[in-house]
């Protein structure tokens, strides 16, 4: 069956100063409609050079991606034309970033930022977008929509603006929403009412959602499936219930150990002994080993394959087996 959105085997690169940063080795994972996909990681693991290759806005320079797919109802996105692209971006393919803030344009009023884009891509008028806006700033609860549609960015909190940049990811009802850590500005009281109503606009619109989070406590929650990015790579790939249950992965094994509960919302995983590795110079064989409890010899020379462990599971690691056994 297709998937709703593929990526393969992504290969990034950046050619910078220093040289050239490998960032993406071999990225692959896959959203289906009505699913949340929870992309975890460390800082730096790649989860935000993904979503910006998936929506075609990497600048290159410095920017190179040296192979690998991604595909939307099985269409390869990355062979296809400037138009194409700019075409699923927002009506296929939505994203919304981390920093609303900067997101917003600061001298156009929010209503205006969301009719914009009604009225370019689908040919409404002024008054019918206006109708629109108001009625996507109401399902995302902002109080008062119909005054707040004429408000300028910086006249929003926090929470509004990252749920007027919600209402503004919607407003081309795409099928795929890319959320990369939607909530890390925010207070934890505000970040929980803003994963709640992505949760709920998710399961009605039955759309992909690809959640980008440091957040386990949320992880937990919302997560169908989990991939776990290490230096640029998928390490695990499982159902949430599998993974929490027993991961398959050193690195996730880390992660969960690192977690003092599972529930505490707020928890970030920059907890993990010692330091992800320059993409500059990746460690030979896998690139977790200078970090890993269970490293033999093997792991500083060859670099571990995906392990298939069942239902859909896969690890990157030489001795997967054995830990998914305990
Ligand atoms: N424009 C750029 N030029 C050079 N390197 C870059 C550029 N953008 C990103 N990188 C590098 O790519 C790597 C992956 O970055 P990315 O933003 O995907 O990490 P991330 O997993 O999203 O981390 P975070 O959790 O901090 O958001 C990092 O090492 C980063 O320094
Ligand atoms: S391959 Fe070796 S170093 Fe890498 S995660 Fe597995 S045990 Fe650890
Ligand atoms: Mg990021």
């Amino acid at each position: 069956m297709t998937a709703l959105l593929e990526v393969e085997d992504l290969h990034v690169e950046f050619r910078t100063r220093d040289g050239v940063a490998r960032v993406l080795n071999g990225v692959g994972y896959h959203v289906d409609a009505g699913e949340t996909l929870a992309v975890l990681g460390e800082s730096g693991s790649g989860k935000s050079v993904t979503a910006q290759t998936v929506m075609g806005i990497l600048d290159t320079p410095p920017a190179y991606v040296m192979r690998g797919a991604v595909r939307f109802h099985g269409e390869d996105l990355l062979s296809a034309t400037a138009e194409r692209r700019r075409e699923v971006r927002g009506e296929g393919i939505a994203m919304i970033f981390q920093d609303a803030l900067s997101a917003l344009n600061p001298v156009f009023t929010v209503g205006f930022q969301i009719e914009e884009q009604l009225r370019l891509r689908r040919g409404m008028s002024r008054s019918e977008a206006r109708k629109r806006a108001v009625e996507l700033l109401d399902l995302v609860r902002i109080p008062h929509a119909r005054q707040r549609v004429r408000e300028y960015p910086h006249q929003f909190s926090g929470g509004m603006r990252q749920r007027a940049m919600i209402a503004m990811s919607l407003a081309l009802d795409p099928e795929v929403l890319i959320a990369d850590e939607p909530t890390t500005a925010l207070d934890v009281t505000v970040q929980a009412q803003i994963m709640d109503l992505l949760a709920e606009i998710q399961r009605e619109r039955h759309m992909g959602l690809v959640l980008i989070t440091h957040d386990l406590g949320v992880v937990a929650e919302v997560a169908d499936r989990i991939v776990v990015m290490y230096a640029g790579r998928i390490v695990e790939q499982a159902d949430a219930v599998s993974l929490f249950r027993s991961p398959g992965h050193p690195y996730t094994e880390a992660l969960m150990k690192s977690l003092p509960r599972l529930d505490a919302k707020g928890t970030t995983l920059d907890t993990i002994k010692g330091l992800p590795p320059s993409l500059l110079r990746i460690p030979p064989g896998c690139p977790f080993h200078p970090r890993c409890p269970r490293a033999e010899a093997v792991c500083s020379v060859d670099v571990p394959p995906q392990e298939r462990l069942g239902f859909g599971r896969t690890s990157a690691c030489h001795f997967a087996e054995e830990v998914l056994n305990g």
